[in-house]
């Protein structure tokens, strides 16, 4: 590939956004961008911090640490992979609990939460040449993107893939907060007023309700190529 593209791959959690996003990057040699990661990164801030709690956003405080939150994609030295890094610390290892999940959509729903986000998301797509994952990136944050994808799958399926991973790592967790966090975020990241997830209307929607991950990603090769091929 010659020219380099932004790619865009949108849906609802666990839809296997990252990893499809993760396996095409590899690739066509882009960089991948987990934007979920970032918004997961502030999160796990907060909470040591103690800005949010189960009942309670420091909205104030939150405004006033925001501009020193450095949230970045850096080589880690150990995985030998592109990861999240918050204020010089690799930490993609704690953002996948859930008290993280519990608590990400209140804070992705805030307008000075996403300005800051979207500043940083622009900085690292400047380049182009990557691949970025979320829930606006293909209507907000670059919406003249040349290849958009939209990822769907039914909630229960959602919560079994990610109940399965989740009991792969040991975590102890029932099906049923894993389902139940899966709908609140949903229903939290599609009816919030800034940068609700919705569907491009450029998106090419794929429903991977029926299909494995090497069929998602064949079918996202298939796309990329036959456009380029045709361009
Ligand atoms: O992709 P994920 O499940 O790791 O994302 C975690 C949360 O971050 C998700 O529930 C909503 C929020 N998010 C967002 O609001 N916008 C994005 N572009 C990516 C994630």
């Amino acid at each position: 590939m010659v020219d380099q593209f932004i790619i865009t791959i949108d849906g609802t959690s666990s839809t296997g956004k990252s990893t499809i996003a993760k396996r095409i990057a590899k690739k066509i040699g882009y960089i991948y961008i987990d934007s979920g990661a970032m918004y997961r990164a502030l999160t796990y801030y907060c909470i040591q911090k103690n800005i949010i709690s189960k009942t309670f956003i420091n909205k104030n405080i939150l405004k006033n640490h925001l501009p020193s939150i450095k949230i970045d994609f850096i080589k880690n030295p150990i995985s030998n992979n592109l990861e999240v890094n918050l204020n010089g610390e690799f930490i993609e290892g704690k953002i996948r609990t859930l008290e993280v999940s519990d608590h990400v959509s209140e804070l992705a729903k805030l307008d000075d939460v996403r300005k800051h986000m979207v500043r940083i998301q622009h900085s690292l797509g400047n380049k182009k040449g990557v691949v970025m994952d979320g829930r606006d990136i293909g209507t907000v944050v670059f919406p003249n993107a040349e290849y958009k994808f939209f990822l769907q799958a039914s909630s229960k399926l959602r919560a079994k893939r990610r109940y399965d991973e989740l009991v792969l790592k040991n975590k102890e967790i029932s099906f049923n907060e894993v389902f139940e966090n899966i709908i609140s975020r949903d229903k939290l990241d599609t009816n919030r007023s800034n940068s609700p997830l919705r569907k491009a209307s450029d998106a090419i929607l794929i429903d991977t309700e029926n299909l494995n991950l090497d069929q998602v990603e064949s079918k996202i090769m298939d796309y990329i190529n036959f456009s380029n091929s045709n361009s």
